[in-house]
């Protein structure tokens, strides 16, 4: 194969072929797809059948997965839209409960609707009595996360009524149940790990104050939310809640393709943002500035990070899709600093860290060459350590979050009709044909 172009004003793109692959040297026009916002998409799905060809694309950097009308990113520029609607402006005038209805109903709700959408998710918040007897299957030191696979994907032996995926009534009732349950279910895992009672849901309370009371409050005396505390989780969940085609995203749509109940699904999703490179950088980030410690350790740090034979990397530094500022991180760099001044951290030594290290990174030419900047796992654990939460913990309430944008793209993967079991190829690179032998004739 020697190149492929894109002729502009065409809907037609050329590949040519060259004499080596199979079928010999020709031309293939494929079609081009043009979205609303973003670069045009080669139409490849005729390609096999035309060429007996693969493409190649270890990670999906040049590959569109699906069509969707969700979330756009423009990772040059450090855009970030939900349903069009910038991120900045969903952070600064929305509230978490709201950006859930626009990510799964397309629009901003009416105050009529949102209130009943807002009944809808309360209604649901508690679990059944007989899902508390799985955590005590756990041992106490497991890692939240492990507890929330098992119990997310438990949801679907208990909740049978919402398990038929081409029912849209029961394909409505299981996303309530998840928007509403995932706080409990987080909460309890937490409680569970310090041994504390498990706390009921306040369905007077809002979302980020429902899970502050259920991780902080115990049934021996009053617990009294901090507005100001509630209000950085909100946005924390806002800043979290999609994410186009990142990899949990991308799990829970390919669980979804076999036509999975969305519980087991979601749990997909969960297993998959656990991973140190996706969800769990957070963590890693708070981890990696205690290890700094002080701020003249941080050139040694930078140094290590360039070194091609030490695995070490910045934490919270870099994007698969941002080559500029991470949009969320700008927001949460600000909100950082705002919480800790209302709760009288004036000089809180992490937050210093980070802003020296940021600063510092951001003037090195390894990091501005290779367009790496601090991403939105490089302030939330600050915040998150900030209003109490345990760094084991950030990763869950980042599930909490996600599981809207999860369910959104879920849903809309289901209700497309082109949509087909998702099942890649490989460049096989084993063995060629070869026989069985017994273990008598087989060498040392
Ligand atoms: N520190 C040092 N070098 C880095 C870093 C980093 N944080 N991130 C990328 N690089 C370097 C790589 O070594 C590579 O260098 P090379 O071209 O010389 O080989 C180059 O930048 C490109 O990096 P890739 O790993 O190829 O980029 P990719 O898009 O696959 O990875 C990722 C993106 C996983 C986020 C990466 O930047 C990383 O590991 N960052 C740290 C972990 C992190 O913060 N993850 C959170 C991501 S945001 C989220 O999931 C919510």
């Amino acid at each position: 194969m020697t190149k492929h172009f894109l002729e502009e004003d065409q809907e037609l793109a050329h590949l040519e072929l060259s004499p080596g692959t199979p079928g010999g040297s020709r031309t293939v026009n494929l079609p081009v797809l043009q979205g609303t916002l973003g670069p045009s998409v080669l139409d490849i799905r005729k390609l096999y059948g035309e060429t007996t060809c693969f493409t190649y694309d270890p990670g999906y950097t040049s590959t569109a997965s699906c069509e969707s009308k969700i979330t756009f990113i423009d990772g040059e520029k450090g855009v970030l839209l939900h349903r069009g609607y910038p991120i900045e402006e969903l952070a600064d005038n929305s509230t978490f409960l709201e950006v859930a209805y626009l990510l799964m109903e397309g629009e901003l709700p009416t105050k009529e609707k949102f209130d009943q959408f807002s009944d809808n998710i309360t209604f649901h918040t508690m679990v059944h009595e007989q899902l508390r007897n799985f955590y005590s299957g756990f041992r106490r030191d497991a890692h939240p996360m492990a507890i929330m696979v098992g119990v997310v994907g438990a949801l679907s032996a208990f909740y049978h009524d919402s398990l038929d995926i081409h029912d849209p009534e029961q394909r409505m009732i299981a996303s309530h149940r998840l928007i509403a349950k995932m706080p409990t279910i987080a909460a309890m895992a937490y409680k569970y790990s310090v041994g504390q009672p498990f706390m009921y849901p306040g369905n007077d309370l809002k979302y980020a104050e429902n899970l502050l009371h259920m991780m902080f409050a115990t049934p021996a005396g009053p617990y009294k939310i901090n507005p100001i505390v509630a209000r950085a989780l909100d946005k924390i969940l806002i800043l979290h809640a999609d994410h186009e085609q990142n990899a949990s995203t991308s799990t829970v749509r390919l669980a979804g393709s076999s036509g999975a109940n969305p519980f087991a699904c979601i749990a997909a999703g969960i297993a998959c943002l656990w991973g140190p490179a996706h969800g769990g950088a957070n963590e890693a980030v708070l981890h990696m500035l205690k290890k700094i410690g002080h701020k003249d350790r941080i050139p040694e740090f930078i140094k290590r990070a360039k070194d091609k034979d030490d695995p070490f990397r910045l934490m919270g530094f870099g994007h698969r899709v941002y080559k500029h500022y991470d949009p969320r991180a700008s927001v949460l760099r600000i909100t950082c600093q705002e919480l800790l001044e209302e709760l009288g951290y004036k000089h809180e030594p992490l937050l210093e860290l980070a802003k020296e290290l940021e600063k510092i990174a951001l003037e090195d030419p390894y990091f501005v060459e290779k367009k790496l900047y601090p991403n939105v796992d490089f302030y939330s654990g600050i915040i998150l350590q900030a209003i109490g939460v345990p760094t084991s913990m950030f990763t869950v309430l980042f599930a909490v979050a996600r599981t809207v944008g999860w369910i959104a793209q879920w849903m809309e993967m289901i209700e497309d009709p082109l949509q087909k079991i998702g099942r890649p190829r490989q460049l096989y690179t084993g063995d060629t044909l070869r026989h069985y032998i017994p273990f008598t004739q087989r060498g040392a």
